[in-house]
């Protein structure tokens, strides 16, 4: 690819089937010739990496959350995400700066404008091309997680906590449709996988 590379994000409550779809997106993208890097929040550096480790496991007050979240953030957009990106790749992240608003906003309480002027700090001139938000009721989602292993401190979070992060991350998808695809992760994965395509192949 020419010129800049393209950001793509993906979001969703905890449980809703993101992994798997990040995999197909990734294989289908490399199946297309795209050179593609993918990482994570939090993490994807030696720093971010040693920063979740203590997000997911250590309990702590919200706004210490928050601004972890945003360290890791600050060392993944100018050591990874930037330089990837400018050097014209795709870069696929597992989570990005709407997961603080669904999650430290939505489901933890802070004010939305505590994470705008964070959000303005690190990465004033950044926003991903496209994000895909995984959609699933959070007793469907709750279902899963009871099924695979609890490992972490949002994992255990109860179901009211969910539904809020949810409503929050729903409610950004309104307010920017051109950026947001909402993917409800409740249809056949046929289904799913084709409007994966069409959102990701019309940045291609
Ligand atoms: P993961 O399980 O999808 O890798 O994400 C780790 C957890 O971190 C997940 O429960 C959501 C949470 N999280 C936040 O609360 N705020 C954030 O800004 C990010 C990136 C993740």
């Amino acid at each position: 690819m020419s010129g800049r590379g393209r950001f793509v994000t993906f979001e969703g409550i905890d449980g809703a089937g993101k992994s798997t779809q990040i995999a197909f997106v990734e294989q289908w993208l490399r199946s297309q010739g795209a050179d593609v890097l993918l990482t994570r929040e939090p993490g994807g550096t030696a720093i971010g990496e040693a920063l979740r480790e203590l997000i997911l496991h250590r309990s702590m007050q919200p706004r210490t959350e928050t601004l972890l979240m945003f360290a890791a953030r600050c060392e993944h957009v100018l050591a990874v995400i930037e330089p990837a990106l400018a050097a014209g790749r795709w870069v696929l992240c597992d989570r990005f700066t709407d997961a603080t608003y669904a999650y430290q906003a939505g489901g933890r309480g802070l004010p939305p404008a505590d994470v705008a002027t964070l959000e303005r700090w690190v990465h004033p001139a950044l926003q991903p091309d496209l994000t895909l938000l995984f959609d699933l009721d959070p007793a469907i989602a709750a279902e899963r997680l009871a099924r695979a292993q609890r490992s972490d401190r949002f994992e255990a979070e109860q179901r009211d906590f969910f539904a809020r992060v949810r409503e929050h991350y729903l409610a950004r998808a309104r307010a920017e449709p051109q950026r947001f695809v909402v993917v409800d992760t409740s249809r056949d994965k046929p289904v799913v996988q084709v409007q994966l395509v069409e959102a990701v192949g019309r940045l291609l």
